[in-house]
């Protein structure tokens, strides 16, 4: 049981004081056109409270539209989005799996993983301090902390032990990493799945394609300079590299039309985040702020069918 191995056999003891900080950033596998201004600590501890204009339950991922559901309910479908990749997994019989989630954000996935899974233990890696301590908060006030824990690292290199977890994924959080394919991402969760684990992994990613004008990419690289992202993964150099690694049963779901539904709720979300938070908020507006509006407003303007990047669900087994 990783938990107990980790309480034992690691330095500092217990797992929830385990800081595994790198501070050393692992280099792109390909030259980077500009280097985003906001680092990503800053980003999220500016802009993270702002999440809960979202999502109340701090679900900071787009939803998932199964077809009969009311799209009118965004928590409902975010929440669906955490089923799928719960779905994915595939964890069959076994009783205590051990899930690994790379970059957990407030833990959203984790604690709903929680009560989907009473009997699995669950670890959540964040490189955001603030990230760090309001999750932990959310567990405690959720009764799950004994079973969930959240540590601050890095899923690039994350000093956990190797071939120990049932399943790992990473929602949303892959297009930090660094490089056109994440292949420093992909390696590790490949050194920390046991044989037959399987990786989820959901974002956006550039899937073939150019962009239809100057102006288009120039918001592309506008969109990713506000939400700290290098570039996103780009389709077919992340299965590459899946294959490269030794990771078999590769899936790539092509999601953009499940997602969509959410999307649409950005315009409202916006609406009021502006009328309350921004006209009558208390806290002052900083850049990372304005950046975490602006996002995901760019956003379906460099998307199918407009632009080149998609949403994408990939599923890979550990052989
Ligand atoms: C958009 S949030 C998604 C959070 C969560 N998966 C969710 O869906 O609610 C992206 C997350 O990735 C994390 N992240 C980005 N780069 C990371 C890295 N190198 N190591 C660990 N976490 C990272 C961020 O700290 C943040 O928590």
């Amino acid at each position: 049981m990783i938990f107990q191995q980790l309480e034992v056999s690691q330095e500092p003891k217990g797992i929830e004081d385990l800081e595994v900080v790198n501070e050393t950033a692992a280099q792109p596998a390909t030259p980077v056109r500009r280097s985003p201004r906001i680092g990503l600590e800053q980003y999220y501890s500016e802009a993270g409270p702002d999440y809960a204009a979202w999502s109340p339950e701090f679900n900071m991922h787009f939803g998932y539209y199964r077809a009969g559901a009311n799209p009118l309910r965004r928590e409902a479908m975010l929440e669906q989005m955490n089923a799928e990749v719960l779905t994915r997994l595939q964890l069959g019989a076994a009783s205590e799996p051990c899930l690994l989630d790379l970059g957990c954000g407030v833990g959203a996935t984790l604690r709903s993983f929680s009560r989907r899974l009473p009997h699995a233990w669950l670890v959540g890696l964040t490189r955001v301090p603030w990230q760090v301590e309001r999750a932990r908060a959310l567990n405690q006030s959720a009764g799950c902390s004994e079973r969930v824990r959240v540590i601050e690292g890095d899923y690039e290199d994350t000093t956990l032990p190797a071939g120990e977890f049932d399943g790992a994924y990473a929602l949303e959080s892959s297009c930090h990493a660094s490089g056109t394919d994440k292949g420093a991402l992909l390696a590790e969760a490949h050194r920390l799945l046991r044989p037959g684990g399987r990786l989820v992994v959901a974002d956006g990613f550039l899937a073939g394609g150019r962009f239809a004008t100057a102006l288009q990419e120039r918001i592309y690289r506008k969109l990713c300079e506000c939400w700290v992202i290098e570039e996103f993964a780009h389709l077919h150099r992340f299965t590459e590299r899946l294959e490269q690694l030794g990771f078999t049963d590769i899936t790539t779901e092509r999601l953009q039309m499940r997602v969509a539904p959410s999307v649409a709720h950005v315009p409202w979300v916006t609406l009021k985040f502006l009328l309350t938070d921004v006209i009558f908020g208390k806290r002052k507006m900083t850049r990372a702020r304005w950046n975490n509006v602006l996002a995901p407003v760019l956003l379906p303007l460099v998307s199918a069918p407009l632009g080149p990047m998609t949403y994408c669900m990939i599923t890979a087994m550990k052989r």
